[in-house]
């Protein structure tokens, strides 16, 4: 190695090095910690319409924010631009789709489905996805914020009751979707004493070794195939410890579909799934709540991508069954 090699590599370090610093800093500074009374107060009126977002509006924001200008003043989609070649056309349908959930098409109700050929790309596209969704939940634009110690980090404005949601419309210009979980409805009976202003309200980050804001799930063995790992399942242990299976607190929350809450739920090869699973994902992407034994519905808001093994040749196809797709 020459002296010159050495002197850059040193200072490579050092780039990098401070980019790590920069990264820690970006990410401390980033958090928030406070009650619903202070959210509302300091945190809400600087970006409403952000905190409203539903899932497709927030991938779609996600996808846009990584967009830019090219030369011929075309927008190229950043995301998916160094990884996947000669899908343009499947990715502007996939974009097509988020563009028009986010402005609330009935395509929203639907699932998205990517078909095509092995190493077509399809789990490439969906990775891209949930990486983008990672960082951009690191941005100010992407800021997201949920109940803290709720199960599907769910929006902080389910705590307002609906009695009070017109005049909120009114105040800051946007509207409330979305019911609170049965797991903060008992929180804030018993801890809080139905005083929802002291709910702890933080800001979350999408991440999917984290389960937050990313679900994953894959069919194994059909006959072994288990709901839970989808829905959940009672936590026996704590059964012993509340006395009732219909007692949130005892609800093991590690089902697929509540990690995905807020986020996207990915479901791979979602035609070997089990017929029954597949009501519950009809409901969930139709109706934003799924029905799990002894609990009211729970509302749920995610963007399910599916992915499967095409019998046929060609490229990977977004299928959605929506009017949108057929040009
Ligand atoms: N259009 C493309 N441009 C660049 N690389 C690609 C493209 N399509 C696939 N690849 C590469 O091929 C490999 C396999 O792709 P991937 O796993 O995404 O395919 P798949 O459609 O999910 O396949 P399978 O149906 O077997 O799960 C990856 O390393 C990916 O980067
Ligand atoms: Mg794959
Ligand atoms: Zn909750």
């Amino acid at each position: 190695m020459t002296g010159l090699d050495k002197e850059l590599s040193v200072g490579e370090r050092e780039n990098f090095m401070h980019g790590l610093l920069a990264f820690t800093k970006e990410h401390k500074a980033a958090h928030w910690l406070g009650t619903l009374d202070e959210f509302l107060d300091k945190v809400l009126p600087t970006d409403p319409q952000g905190i409203v977002r539903t899932s497709h509006q927030y991938l779609w924001d996600m996808i846009r924010w990584t967009r830019h200008d090219q030369c011929d003043g075309q927008l190229s989609t950043g995301l998916f631009a160094d990884e996947l070649f000669g899908l343009d056309e499947s990715i502007e349908r996939v974009v097509d789709y988020f563009r028009a959930a986010a402005a609330g098409s009935e395509v929203g109700r639907r699932l998205l489905l990517l078909l095509g050929p092995p190493s077509g790309g399809k789990s490439t596209l969906v990775i891209l996805l949930k990486r983008g969704l990672e960082e951009y939940s690191y941005t100010n634009a992407g800021a997201l914020y949920g109940i803290k110690g709720c199960p599907v980090h769910e929006s902080p404005l389910h705590l307002i009751p609906h009695i009070l949601r017109p005049s909120f419309c009114e105040t800051y210009g946007v509207d409330i979707s979305g019911e609170i979980c049965p797991y903060c409805r008992m929180r804030l009976d018993q801890e809080f004493q139905e005083n929802f202003l002291k709910m702890p309200v933080e800001r979350i980050f999408i991440s999917e070794a984290g389960r937050s804001g990313i679900g994953t799930y894959a069919p194994h063995d059909p006959t072994t195939a288990d709901l839970a790992d989808l829905f959940g399942s009672a936590d026996l242990s704590k059964v012993a410890e509340f006395g009732d299976e219909g007692d949130p607190r005892a609800w093991s929350w590690s089902g697929a579909v509540y990690a995905a809450s807020r986020g996207m739920l990915e479901m791979i090869e979602i035609l070997k799934v089990k017929r029954e699973f597949l009501y519950l994902l009809l409901t969930l992407t139709q109706e934003k709540n799924v029905k799990v034994s002894r609990f009211p519905l729970i509302y749920l808001d995610e963007t399910i991508i599916a992915h499967e093994l095409g019998g046929s040749g060609g490229q990977a196809r977004p299928q959605s069954g929506a009017p949108i797709q057929r040009r």
